[in-house]
């Protein structure tokens, strides 16, 4: 089969950081689906995954963990798709990733594809969409029937991935969502999704909360620098309210603000189900599937903003790029094998 891998950790513009290759088709066992890949998106974990280091594979590597596909055959533990099943997911940070015609996944973390996309649009959202669902629902323990609705939401880095969704799956349970953008272009892209309020994450935060009458919010979602954020999050949140992080952090964390207000700060981090073969990780098949009946109700749209051409290393290449420029809005896609 086709694939994009690599052997050694180069900084992208290097043209062997990521190359076309022919790997040996996959076999699936056990709950194992084999996906014939149609479209992935990427992430910036691809990037983080890829980052320069010494280290080489002895093994092609392959990335990429958001795909939409066609389900080839399937183990023979499989129960809930059948060959022919149109299918999307976000995958499992511990094995080969997506970027590859045939791809071995769970089928607990698969989901029948949304019917009204097509795949590129379908595959521009799992990753974020398992993301933001688990922070909100999951980890900050928000009611997606709406026991909630009114209460505020601060989502910090609106337009990237996971807020492009994240601003739609807070508006869905009912939320007051006040998303960050810094551009005007991200700005109109947070308030295109549905965002009520858009605050600019690069000027202070507070006087600008406050003109919108909100002192504290209930809730903050930090999808981007949680260093630079932290002070200002702390700041916000209303006492007894819950923040929850999805970025790793450089340095240390001051508790002070945060325990003054018996605030909560949780992590979410949407590979843990898969990574430990956690007893719940068919909750990631469930959400997905909740997901794909919400953009068929157009309740939720798809965050594909680009696609960039075919699945191969140069295209691949330029992905990694946009992305590590952190400017990029909504998701960038590759569609079909050429
Ligand atoms: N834990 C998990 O499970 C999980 C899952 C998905 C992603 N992540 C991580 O979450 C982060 C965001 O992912 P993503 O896919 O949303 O990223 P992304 O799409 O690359 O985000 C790009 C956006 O980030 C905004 N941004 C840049 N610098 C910022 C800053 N200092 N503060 C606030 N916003 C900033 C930019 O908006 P403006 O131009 O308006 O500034 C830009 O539109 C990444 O580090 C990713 O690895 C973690």
């Amino acid at each position: 089969m086709k694939a994009v891998a690599l052997t050694r950790y180069l900084p992208i513009s290097d043209p062997q950081s990521l190359q076309d290759m022919i790997l040996p088709d996959p076999v699936p066992r056990g709950r194992d689906l084999l996906v014939r890949v149609q479209a992935v998106s990427v992430n910036p974990v691809d990037t983080k995954v890829r980052s320069p280091s010494h280290k080489v594979e002895l093994a092609p590597k392959v990335l990429g963990w958001d795909a939409a596909g066609v389900v080839e055959a399937v183990g023979e533990g499989v129960s809930l798709f059948r060959p022919g099943d149109a299918v999307y997911y976000a995958g499992d940070i511990t094995r080969q990733g997506s970027n590859s015609e045939l791809h071995l996944v769970d089928e607990r973390i698969v989901a029948l594809k949304p019917q009204s996309l097509d795949f590129a649009q379908a595959a521009a959202v799992p990753l974020t969409a398992i993301t933001a669902w688990e922070a909100f629902f999951d980890r900050m323990k928000i009611d997606p029937a709406g026991a909630h609705r009114g209460q505020s939401i601060l989502q910090i880095g609106g337009a990237g991935g996971v807020g492009s969704i994240g601003i739609q799956i807070a508006k869905m349970a009912g939320l007051r969502v006040i998303a960050t953008a810094s551009r005007p272009e991200t700005a109109a892209w947070c308030r295109e999704l549905g965002a009520d309020h858009v605050i600019d994450h690069r000027e202070p935060m507070r006087p600008q909360l406050e003109a919108l009458g909100l002192p504290f919010v209930d809730y903050i979602g930090c999808w981007n620098d949680i260093d630079r954020h932290w002070e200002a999050m702390a700041d916000l949140i209303r006492p007894q309210g819950t923040i929850c992080s999805i970025v790793g952090n450089r340095g240390a964390l001051a508790q002070d603000g945060v325990r003054a207000k018996s605030a909560t700060h949780c992590w979410e981090l949407m590979f843990t189900r898969a990574r430990f073969q956690t007893p719940d990780m068919i909750e990631q098949h469930r959400l997905l599937a909740r997901v794909a009946a919400e953009i068929d109700a157009g309740r939720m749209r798809t965050t594909l903003r680009e696609v960039l051409g075919p699945i191969n290393a140069a295209n691949l290449r330029e992905a990694h790029a946009r992305l590590e420029s952190g400017t990029t809005i909504g998701k960038l896609v590759l569609v079909g094998w050429h």
